[in-house]
């Protein structure tokens, strides 16, 4: 069995790396000798993180696409452009592809899947969301027998080994950013990471195969880490929880909601342990219950070892994702974000004069709105208070018509942040 690989970095090279080291089990358990004889790559000179020799490497992709000898294109190069023209190329040509590229399963696999399907043919990506654990396969297999009601993860390890390393050490989020990009967890555009763009393209994902849906990344309500502040995360701490970046989607009366946002968990929870590049993903289902799947999110062998998970069921013939049936499903409804029910975390500035909390709790009140825990700082130089609040559950639009007449007060004293918290019960 052939295979040609298109990008041979961070998880290029530790698919190759992975086959090396594990050949015979993997002989064993797909029931084949796997060959690994073509690889494109950019710049053929640079060092790479996995032996060569046995390859034949190219600086022309299509070169390995349209290769009559190769039977399964990896494409592991990342981009919506280019590498989209390759997967179409290889799909038209009969070959099975496998891909790690979210951002390309979220904003074109409803055609991509159609093509493969036309062209009788698998397009796998389990490595696409959340690395090296198999929850594509979980959801699909193990599964299979539940009406999946919501899920709730940290789906973006990049992200994740930012907040635990700023939480933990107090380490400047530029100084862990790269530490992340050396490590090969990042994207080649890291704004992907810290934006959440990256957890909202595995978030759609996820909800697709979840709720058996066409996958609707521009329906994913997105917000990255980068406005968390130190003084949220004491205060988190304070109140008992973790701030941690969760994708969460949710079934209810024939509506969908898709969401990526900083959460403050409760601290006993099981994802609020989960630390540096680790992710985790909670699915409740109808009949199941609670599971939790976890394991490390992104890096070279992690993310090779989902890779060549689907690698063995295409070559077994044991492809767990029903690529017919998937296209069949069709759009389904989504809850506008004002209707979404949220417990929240207010955190205000607001000068130190008499009333001024009790103004704030009435506008709140005014909305229905009541506070569950409140904390007030020690007065400040400038003679103001750091208040944090925790809210009931209440609607989105309801929350936000109330902070906005907050903010109209003359007493506050900048942006009221407001943070969503789930108590994942
Ligand atoms: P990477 O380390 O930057 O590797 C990309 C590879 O693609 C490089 O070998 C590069 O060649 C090659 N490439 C790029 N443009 C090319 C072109 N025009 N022609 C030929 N080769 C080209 O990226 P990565 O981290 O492995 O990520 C690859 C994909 O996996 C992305 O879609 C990413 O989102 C996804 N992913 C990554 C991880 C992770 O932990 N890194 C985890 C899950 C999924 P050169 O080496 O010569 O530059
Ligand atoms: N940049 C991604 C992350 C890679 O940090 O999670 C794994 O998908």
């Amino acid at each position: 069995m052939n295979i040609g690989i298109l990008g041979l970095g961070t998880v290029g090279g530790g698919v190759v790396n992975v086959l090396n080291k594990n050949q015979n089990e993997i002989a064993r358990r797909s029931g084949a000798s796997i060959q690994v004889t073509h690889a494109a790559v950019r710049d053929i000179s640079q060092d790479r993180i996995c032996p060569t020799d046995n390859l034949e490497l190219t600086q022309d992709p299509f070169a390995v696409v349209n290769n009559t000898d190769i039977a399964i294109v990896l494409e592991l190069m990342g981009g919506t452009g280019l590498a989209k023209e390759l997967v179409e190329a290889a799909l038209k040509n009969g070959k099975h592809v496998i891909t790690a590229n979210k951002a390309l399963i979220a904003t074109h696999g409803n055609e991509l899947l159609a093509l493969a399907k036309d062209n009788n043919v698998h397009l796998l990506f389990e490595a696409a969301v959340a690395g090296g654990i198999p929850i594509l396969k979980s959801l699909e297999q193990g599964l299979s027998a539940n009406k999946i009601e919501m899920l709730a993860g940290i789906i973006n390890g990049t992200g994740n080994f930012i907040l635990t390393e700023m939480r933990d050490k107090g380490r400047d989020f530029a100084d862990v950013l790269k530490e992340a990009q050396a490590l090969g967890y990042a994207e080649a555009d890291p704004t992907f990471d810290v934006e959440g763009i990256d957890a909202a393209h595995k978030l759609a994902i996820l909800a697709s195969i979840a709720f058996g849906c066409e996958l609707q990344f521009d329906k994913v309500s997105t917000e990255g880490i980068s406005k968390i502040e130190g003084e949220d995360v004491v205060f988190a701490t304070e109140l008992g929880y973790s701030i941690k970046h969760l994708g969460i989607a949710k079934q209810t009366d024939g509506k969908i909601q898709m969401r990526v946002h900083p959460t403050l968990i409760p601290k006993t929870r099981l994802l609020a342990n989960v630390d540096g590049v680790m992710n985790a993903v909670l699915v409740k289902g109808n009949a199941v219950g609670p599971t939790l799947y976890y394991g490390a999110g992104a890096g070279d062998e992690a993310t090779a070892s989902a890779v060549i998970a689907d690698l063995v069921d295409i070559i077994k013939g044991t492809v767990s994702n029903d690529i017919l049936g998937w296209q069949s499903f069709e759009a389904m409804p989504h809850q506008a974000v004002d209707d979404i029910e949220s417990i929240f975390y207010l955190r205000l500035l607001a000068s130190d004069k008499p009333g001024v909390l009790a103004d704030i709790t009435s506008i709140l009140a005014e909305h229905n709105i009541s506070v569950e825990a409140v904390i007030q700082k020690q007065i400040d130089a400038q003679n103001n208070a750091h208040i944090a609040i925790i809210t009931n559950s209440v609607k989105t639009g309801e929350m936000n018509a109330a902070v906005d007449k907050i903010q109209k007060n003359d007493f506050i004293q900048e942006t009221v942040k407001i943070i969503h918290v789930e108590t994942l019960d």
